[in-house]
C-alpha cells in the first residue's frame, strides 16, 4: 500500500508560517523550513499573563499505563507579536527569571487582597485580566523609570515601584533637573567667585558666602551646619575651587537611592528613601516652573479644584515669584506632607544671586532609616533665628529673612484638605 502512494504528493493543511511557530514552539530545528537554532532564541518573553496546573501523559518512550505528571503552564505575550500569539509553554521553556518572580509577586499580592492562601489549578478569569493589566504597568513605570534617570541630577539611581493599584507614571508632567524659567522673568547669572584654593580652610571673608555676608554652610563632611532660615551661598561657576570643593553641596545632586512608590492611604505617590541617611543631609531641590506671584493665584485656583498643589513660593526676600512643580519638575514633585517631617527646606544661591529667585533645597533634620518616606511640612515655621547662639554669623549682616518657603493653596475658596500623615501630632489638615 505504502508503495502505491510513492511520488504522490498530498497538501498540507497547515501554512508555512504555521509549521514555522510550530517548530519554535517544539523548539525543533527544521533547515527545509528555514527554522534555524539562531532563530530559535529570538522570541523573547515580554511578559507572563496567566497560569494553569494540568495533569499531562508522561513523555516516556515506554508507558503503557499512561502514567501522567502535574506541569504547570504560563500564558506567554511575546516580544513583537500581538496578543492573539499569544501561547501556552510549560515552565521548564521558561528561562525567564525576572519576569517569573514578577508574576508570582503580583499573584500573591492579589490573592493576598483576596484573602486567599492557595493558588488555584486555574486562575478566574478577572485575576489574569489583572496580572496582565500589572504586567503591563510595571512596562510603562520602567520605561519612566528609565526616563527619569536619564534626564541626570543625582548620582544614584530613582527607582519607581507601585505594588499598590495600577496607576501608571502621571499624565502631563515632565520630569527636569533645573528651574525652568518662564517667559519674562530674567535669571542673571553670577559675574564673580572666590580665589581660594581651599574654601574650608581660607578665611570667610574670600570665599562666596563671607563676601554676601553669610557663614559656611557646610561641615567637612558636606552637612548643612547653618540653622533654618539662613540662607546657603555655594561656590559658583566663576570659582577657582574645583567640584570637591566642600562648599559645593547641592549643585554636585541627589547622592542617595530614593524611591517614588504609592502610598496605601490614599495620599498618592510618595517618596521614601532606600539607604540610611545621616542627619542634616542634602537630599533634593523643590524644582518646577519659575512663575510670577500673579501667575500662581491663577493657577491655584485651578489646582485647588484637581485637589493636589504643587506651588511653593519663593519668599525669601519678597513675594514675587512662585515654584509650580504641577507639570514641570523634578522628585520633589512626589514629596508629601506630614506634621512630623523629616526634611527641612533652605534658600540656597549659586550661580544666581538674586535674592528674589533661591533655589529651595530639602535637607535631612534627622538621621533617617532605609525605606522611610521623606516628608516636609508644607506650611512650615520657622523659629527667628537666634544670632547670639550662631556663632560664626556674628560678625556678618544678617540680609536672609527668616522667612521660608511656604507650599501654597489658593487663599480663595480655600477648601481644607485632610492630612493623611499619620503622625501624633497630626494637625488634621494640609492647608
Ligand atoms: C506635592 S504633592 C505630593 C505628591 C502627590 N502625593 C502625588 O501623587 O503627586 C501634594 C499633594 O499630595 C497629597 N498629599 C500630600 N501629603 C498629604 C497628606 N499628608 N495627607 C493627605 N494628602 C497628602 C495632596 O493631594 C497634596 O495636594
Ligand atoms: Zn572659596
Ligand atoms: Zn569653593
Ligand atoms: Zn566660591
Ligand atoms: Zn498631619
Amino acid at each position: 500500500m505504502a508503495e502505491d502512494l510513492k511520488g504522490c504528493q498530498v497538501a498540507c493543511k497547515y501554512s508555512t508560517s504555521q509549521l514555522q511557530k510550530l517548530c519554535h514552539h517544539e523548539r525543533f530545528v527544521c533547515l527545509d523550513l528555514g527554522v534555524k537554532r539562531r532563530e530559535m532564541h529570538n522570541f523573547e518573553v515580554e511578559y507572563l499573563c496567566d497560569y494553569r496546573r494540568t495533569f499531562v501523559r508522561k513523555r516516556r518512550m515506554f508507558n503503557p499505563t499512561g502514567e501522567l505528571k502535574e506541569t504547570e503552564f504560563y500564558l506567554v505575550k511575546w516580544k513583537g507579536y500581538p496578543d492573539h500569539m499569544n501561547t501556552w509553554e510549560p515552565r521548564t521553556h521558561l528561562r525567564c527569571v525576572e519576569l517569573l518572580r514578577h508574576f508570582w509577586d503580583d499573584v500573591y499580592l492579589e490573592l493576598q487582597k483576596q484573602k486567599k492562601t492557595l493558588v488555584p489549578d486555574h486562575f478566574e478569569p478577572g485575576l489574569s485580566s489583572y496580572l496582565e493589566q500589572r504586567a503591563r504597568q510595571r512596562q510603562s513605570l520602567q520605561q519612566w523609570e528609565a526616563q527619569i534617570n536619564s534626564v541626570g541630577g543625582t548620582t544614584k539611581r530613582i527607582l519607581v515601584r507601585n505594588r499598590v493599584d495600577l496607576e501608571g507614571p502621571p499624565k502631563n508632567f515632565t520630569y527636569i533637573n533645573d528651574y525652568k524659567v518662564s517667559e519674562g522673568i530674567s535669571v542673571t547669572n553670577v559675574t564673580v567667585g572666590c580665589n581660594c584654593t581651599n574654601c574650608l580652610e581660607n578665611p570667610l571673608e574670600g570665599c562666596c558666602p563671607g563676601v554676601s555676608g553669610h557663614g559656611f554652610a557646610y561641615s567637612q563632611g558636606g552637612q548643612v551646619k547653618v540653622k533654618p532660615g539662613k540662607p546657603i551661598y555655594e561656590c559658583n561657576s566663576r570659582c577657582r575651587c574645583g567640584p570637591d570643593c566642600p562648599n559645593r553641596v547641592v549643585q554636585r545632586g541627589i547622592k542617595h537611592t530614593l524611591c517614588i512608590f504609592r502610598t496605601e492611604n490614599g495620599r498618592g505617590w510618595g517618596v521614601r528613601t532606600c539607604e540610611r541617611i545621616k542627619k542634616h543631609s542634602f537630599i533634593m531641590e523643590y524644582l518646577g516652573e519659575i512663575i510670577t506671584t500673579e501667575e500662581a493665584e491663577r493657577r491655584g485656583q485651578v489646582y485647588d479644584t484637581q485637589g493636589a498643589t504643587y506651588l511653593f513660593d519663593l519668599d525669601y526676600v519678597e513675594d514675587e515669584y512662585t515654584v509650580d512643580a504641577a507639570h514641570y519638575g523634578n522628585i520633589s514633585h512626589f514629596v508629601n506632607h506630614s506634621c512630623k517631617p523629616n526634611l527641612q527646606v533652605y534658600n540656597v544661591f549659586i550661580d544666581n544671586l538674586d535674592e528674589r529667585l533661591p533655589r529651595l533645597a530639602f535637607f535631612s533634620n534627622r538621621g533617617i532609616s532605609a525605606g522611610e518616606e521623606l516628608t516636609f511640612d508644607y506650611n512650615m515655621h520657622i523659629d527667628p533665628i537666634d544670632v547670639e547662639s550662631t556663632k560664626m554669623d556674628s560678625n556678618f549682616n544678617m540680609t536672609g529673612s527668616p522667612k521660608k518657603p511656604i507650599m501654597k493653596s489658593s487663599p480663595k475658596k480655600r477648601v481644607r484638605v485632610e492630612c493623611k500623615c499619620g503622625t501624633d501630632i497630626c494637625r488634621g489638615y494640609l492647608f
